[in-house]
């Protein structure tokens, strides 16, 4: 093992769930799968210099976003770090200085702590392999392992490592599905959800009202959970089909029911919680009454919050932006949208 300063700099983007993780087991496993599509315009770029640490029992991280020194996400680094010692025993060797930049708003309605955590997950990977001295361990063995430490730093996380169709939770008709790390779905993917759309329509800005944590936590002892966890692998099951088949119809339902899972979950927990709003449910409406009329296949999810993700294939783009800007516009804060659309996954920028 080399003791020797480095830097190393990855891009890393967002995901958006088709299939939710909503509920824990055990440490930072899912207590059902999820899928998702990987974004592409929404990332995270994180650049981590390591030095030998003067104190290696009082090793240190300091985390600058967006340019500023950020000491709640400082502590909550070294908090993941300290985690992650068990498996990374040398990271205690070294002090470290993290930029990070996302290229979304905070508050989006973006789950920044995926693009985040799965970023530093890859940097951790260069750097255990620049310290070790493996040069050319197996990639896919590399990417496993990123999921994996992700995971730890955020569940959504670990399926960010990948782009396109992702799952993460062990499936029984999916071999090399794991609770520990994501997979990608590279096959059997129809043509019409390549570069499929998320156009995100803003109705808040405001912090999250609830946290992931607290969302988790509230599953444990909720009356409907046992029965939640079996729709999602139901729901998840009959989607790999439909990604296959190309089934828009029943993509959208069960797409669509999932968010309202997620929300309904969340409404019936104790204590009970609206993370929706007005707005968020005249976007809704106004899409179902333009589906029903137009015939164009454009659906919604949502996640833990009132921000809307508009999902349409690609061939209707021009389409779903005339009505996105006749129609939903007046709903969002100062008419904000984010137009991103499925991705390749993560990049290195970096290693030296
Ligand atoms: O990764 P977490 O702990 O922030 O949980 C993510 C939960 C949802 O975004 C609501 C769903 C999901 O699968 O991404």
């Amino acid at each position: 093992m080399e003791l020797k300063s480095g830097e190393v700099s990855w891009q890393s983007p967002s995901n958006i769930a088709l299939i939710k993780y909503w509920g824990k087991k055990g440490f930072q496993l899912p207590a059902n799968p999820s899928l998702s599509f990987t974004l592409s315009k929404s990332v995270t770029r994180t650049s981590m210099a390591y030095a030998p640490a003067s104190d290696p029992e009082h090793f240190k991280v300091e985390l600058m976003l967006n340019g500023k020194i950020n000491q709640q996400f400082s502590d909550k680094v070294k908090a993941y770090f300290d985690i992650l010692l068990e498996q990374i025993p040398f990271l205690k060797f070294f002090d470290y200085e993290i930029y990070t930049v996302n290229t979304f708003p905070h508050s989006a309605g973006i789950a920044s702590s995926a693009s985040a955590m799965s970023a530093l997950a890859l940097c951790l990977c260069d750097m255990e392999q620049i310290i070790s001295n493996v040069s050319n361990s197996k990639k896919t063995k590399f990417y496993e392992k990123a999921s994996h430490y992700a995971r730890i730093g955020s569940g959504s996380a670990a399926r960010s490592i990948y782009g396109g169709v992702v799952s993460w939770g062990k499936i029984k008709t999916l071999p090399g599905t794991s609770d520990l790390y994501a997979t990608p779905i590279e096959e059997n993917i129809h043509p019409v959800f390549e570069n499929y759309n998320d156009s995100i329509l803003i109705v808040n800005r405001g912090e999250k009202k609830v946290s992931s944590r607290h969302g988790h936590q509230l599953m444990t002892n909720h009356p409907f959970a046992s029965a939640r966890y079996k729709q999602a692998v139901s729901n998840l099951e009959k989607l790999l089909e439909v990604l296959s088949a190309g089934d828009l119809e029943t993509f959208i339902s069960i797409t669509e029911q999932e968010a309202f899972t997620l929300h309904g979950m969340m409404m019936s927990s104790m204590p009970g919680y609206i993370l929706m709003e007005p707005n968020t449910l005249n976007i809704i409406n106004a899409i179902r009454s333009y589906r029903a009329e137009s015939g164009v296949p454009v659906s919604f999810t949502l996640d833990a919050g009132p921000n809307v993700h508009v999902l349409y294939p690609q061939q209707y783009f021009q389409q779903v932006q005339e009505f996105i800007n006749q129609e939903l516009l007046k709903w969002c804060v100062s008419g904000t949208t984010i137009n991103d659309c499925m991705g390749t996954g993560p990049e290195r920028i970096s290693r030296k």
